[in-house]
């Protein structure tokens, strides 16, 4: 079976295709639109629906997800990937994050995931996943994407970036959304 997957990035790609191993992970990336939803479940929506006009009868995932930061009112949020400007410059929004954050006692964090489907009788469903931590005070670890070098999941003391795959997929948020997308898809 496949799933066609409206998204270029290879990281959340590679996660997705950990999480399952029986399906070929097809990226079909939607161009020309624009993610312009208040929140994670309205972009992951607009972005599915780009994509399952081209791929009817089959599955079709999005996924929006991104860091929200207690102290800052839920930003970066759906901001996430260009929060320091555009085009997403990962060093840049890591630089923002820790100096928006200096001074700052409360580093409480979550990441969020929502993943829109569509599936082959044309019908939609969503799933949300969630990681809760802190915003650490400096980078630490090579592994992952994004903001993993500054995030430190609730129960570590190590940054989402080191931790290996197996692990950061048992408890990231995407891991948790694409656990409840694998049971709406019934694998
Ligand atoms: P999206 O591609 O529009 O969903 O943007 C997601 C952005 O949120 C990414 O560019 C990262 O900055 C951040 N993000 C989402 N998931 C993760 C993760 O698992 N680790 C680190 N950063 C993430």
């Amino acid at each position: 079976m496949r799933i066609f997957v409206a998204t270029h990035n290879v990281h959340k790609l590679r996660e997705i295709s950990q999480i399952f191993p029986k399906f070929e992970i097809v990226a079909d990336d939607p161009v020309d639109i624009e993610e312009n939803a208040p929140d994670f479940a309205g972009n992951a929506q607009i972005k599915v629906r780009a994509i399952a006009g081209r791929h009817r009868g089959e599955w079709c995932m999005a996924d929006d997800s991104g860091l929200e930061v207690a102290a800052l009112g839920g930003a970066p949020g759906v901001r996430s990937a260009r929060y320091a400007g555009e085009p997403t410059d990962t060093p840049a929004n890591n630089a923002l994050l820790l100096k928006n954050l200096a001074g700052v006692a409360d580093r409480r964090a979550n990441f969020t995931c929502s993943i829109a489907l569509v599936g082959p009788d044309g019908r939609e469903h969503s799933a949300v996943g969630r990681c809760f931590g802190r915003i650490a005070l400096a980078p630490s670890g090579k592994e992952g994407f994004g903001y993993d070098p500054l995030f430190v999941p609730d129960g570590y003391d190590r940054s989402f970036a080191e931790l290996s795959a197996d692990e950061k997929n048992a408890i990231s948020h995407r891991g948790r959304a694409l656990a409840e997308a694998k049971r709406i898809i019934g694998c």
